[in-house]
C-alpha cells in the first residue's frame, strides 16, 4: 500500500486538534506499513494551496480540457491524486454543521467525471479511485449533528471507495470539557 493521500483542512495548523487526531491515526498507519519501502504519506495542505472554486471561465476551461482528453493538464490535479492514492485521510475541524469550505473546494476539483468516477449511459456512476479505504477525522466544539460526515460517505461511494472510516471527538468546546481524555478515547469506527 504505496500512497496515503493526506488531505489537511485543519485551517488552526498547529494548534489544531484535530491535526493531533489525525497525526496519531497517520502514526499507526506508518507503522503498520513500516517494512514497505514505497510507502509514503502525500500531503496537500488547504490553508497553503491556491483553491479557487470552479467560476464561468475555469467551468468552461474544465469542460474544455475534459472534452478533448486532456486529464493530465495540471487542473486535474487534485483529481488525479485522489484517484491514484491507495488510501485517504481526509481531516478537518466541524465548521457550521459540516467542515470548511476550502475543503469543499478541493471536492468539487476532485471530483471529475472520467478521472474520480464515470457516469453511464443509464445515469448510474462508477467510482474510479483507487484506494480501498478512506479515513475522515474531525472533531467539534459541540455534540449536534454533523453533516459533513454525511456528505463524505456519498462521497466515497462516487468515487467506488469500499470502506469509511470515522475519527471523531466531540464536545471539545464544552464547558469543562477534559479535550485531552476525549481524544484519548477517539476511536476509528466504520461509517456507512
Ligand atoms: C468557523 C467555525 C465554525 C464552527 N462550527 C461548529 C459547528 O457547527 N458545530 C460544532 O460543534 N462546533 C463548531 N465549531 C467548533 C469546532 O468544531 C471545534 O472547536 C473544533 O475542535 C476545532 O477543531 P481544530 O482544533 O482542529 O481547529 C466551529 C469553529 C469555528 C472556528
Amino acid at each position: 500500500m504505496p500512497t496515503v493521500l493526506f488531505v489537511n483542512a485543519c485551517i488552526r495548523g498547529r494548534d489544531s486538534r484535530t491535526l493531533a487526531l489525525s497525526e496519531r491515526l497517520l502514526a499507526q498507519i506508518r507503522e503498520a506499513n513500516e517494512k514497505d519501502l514505497a510507502f509514503r504519506i502525500e500531503e496537500i495542505r488547504l490553508s497553503t494551496e491556491n483553491l479557487l472554486p470552479l467560476n464561468h471561465e475555469r467551468l468552461q476551461r474544465r469542460e474544455e480540457l475534459l472534452a478533448s482528453g486532456q486529464h493530465e493538464d495540471t487542473m486535474f490535479d487534485y483529481a488525479n491524486a485522489v484517484a491514484q492514492a491507495d488510501m485517504l485521510v481526509i481531516a478537518a475541524p466541524c465548521w457550521n454543521m459540516s467542515f470548511p469550505a476550502m475543503l469543499q473546494i478541493f471536492f468539487e476539483a476532485a471530483s471529475v467525471a472520467g478521472i474520480t468516477y464515470v457516469c453511464d449511459a443509464d445515469g448510474t456512476t462508477r467510482g474510479l479511485c483507487r484506494a480501498q479505504d478512506m479515513y475522515y477525522v474531525t472533531t467539534s466544539g459541540g455534540k449536534a449533528h454533523n453533516f459533513g460526515t454525511d456528505y463524505i460517505a456519498a462521497l466515497r461511494r462516487l468515487y467506488g471507495i469500499e470502506k469509511l472510516h470515522v475519527v471523531s471527538a466531540e464536545g471539545l468546546d464544552v464547558e469543562n470539557a477534559d479535550v485531552r481524555a476525549i481524544i484519548d478515547a477517539a476511536c476509528s469506527r466504520e461509517f456507512d
